[in-house]
């Protein structure tokens, strides 16, 4: 065969193969077309969040990623992985102050200031959660709340709580130096946050455990007896301490006036 006829088959081939090519391209571009319109309008509507991922991202890479690494995946020694937590972990760490961590420690402590403002906090579980998803506080906890049953929160928080965080809700200490702390000045998101959340020594209450409606009860429990009610009952309420303020003055009354009597009966005779 001559070497001529060999280089035109070549040549064939490659045309065939452009042709080939520019066609799959106009097919490609032809359904690009077709699907773009709908592509932006959903990109759009993914703007508002996408806007609050990336700016929890950023104070993600300067704040946390150094303990907590890039994208979440922790670092040996330092944080855990954040992957999963979701944004609920995350809002109750940083509304409260624990986060960021300013030293390693057995109890990240928490701060009446914290770093981060409740928007921010916001923007940063927005990020956690994009990384992984996980826990979030139900929209309508609010509702919940204002529906729920304060005498059936009592009781499940007695079974569930009192024996870390006392029958008051005072706190106290846990075995290895750990504390529950109290639960005076804790928000409602707070509450249900821990409990979904489950930080450090504390359970995690799934919500096959404590179903969102059961949180609601015992959220308004402790509201109603660490934050709303200073008042521990009896009729006058003598310094706000209850019946027992009550008993000592009715005893130092009763006392000073069986005195009077007897010092008023013994002059007489
Ligand atoms: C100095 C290191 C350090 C820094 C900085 C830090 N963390 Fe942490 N973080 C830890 C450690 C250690 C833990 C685990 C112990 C604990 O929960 O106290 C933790 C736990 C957490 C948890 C709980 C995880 C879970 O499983 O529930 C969240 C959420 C979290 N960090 C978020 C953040 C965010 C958001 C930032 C930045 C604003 C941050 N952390 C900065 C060290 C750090
Ligand atoms: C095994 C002990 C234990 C039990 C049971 C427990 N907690 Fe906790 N709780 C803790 C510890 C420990 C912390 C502190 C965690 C930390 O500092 O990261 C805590 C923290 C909290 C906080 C955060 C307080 C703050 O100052 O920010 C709230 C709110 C809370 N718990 C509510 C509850 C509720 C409601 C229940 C019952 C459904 C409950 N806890 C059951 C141990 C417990």
């Amino acid at each position: 065969m001559a070497a001529s006829a060999k280089r035109r088959r070549g040549w064939r081939k490659r045309l065939g193969a452009l042709a080939r090519f520019t066609g799959a391209l106009v097919i490609v571009g032809g359904l690009y077309s077709v699907f773009s319109p709908s592509l932006y309008a959903q990109e759009s509507e993914a703007n508002a969040i996408d806007a609050e991922v990336v700016k929890g991202q950023e104070l993600y890479d300067t704040s946390c990623i150094s303990c907590h690494g890039a994208n979440g995946e922790g670092v040996e020694g330092r944080g855990p992985s954040l992957i999963g937590v979701g944004s609920a972990a995350v809002e109750f760490q940083v509304n409260t102050g624990r986060m960021p961590m300013a030293a390693q420690g057995a109890q990240a402590p928490y701060l009446d200031d914290p770093v981060f403002t409740e928007e921010e906090a916001e923007w940063l579980g927005a990020y956690i959660e994009y990384l992984g998803g996980g826990a979030a506080v139900p929209d309508d906890l609010e509702i919940l709340v204002a529906d729920a049953d304060v005498a059936e929160g009592g009781e499940l928080y007695r079974v569930n709580c009192s024996s870390c965080h006392g029958y008051a809700g005072g706190g106290g200490a846990l075995s290895s130096g750990a504390h529950a702390p109290t639960l005076e000045g804790v928000t409602d998101e707070e509450l249900y946050q821990a409990m979904l959340t489950g930080p450090q020594n504390m359970p995690v209450f799934a919500d096959n455990e404590l179903t969102p409606e059961q949180k609601a009860d015992i959220i308004a429990y402790v509201q109603w007896i660490v934050n709303d009610d200073k008042d521990r009952g009896g009729v006058f309420t003598l310094g706000r301490f209850g019946p027992a303020t009550e008993g000592v003055a009715i005893f130092l009354v009763g006392m000073t006036a069986l005195l009077l009597t007897t010092l008023w009966i013994a002059g007489k005779s």
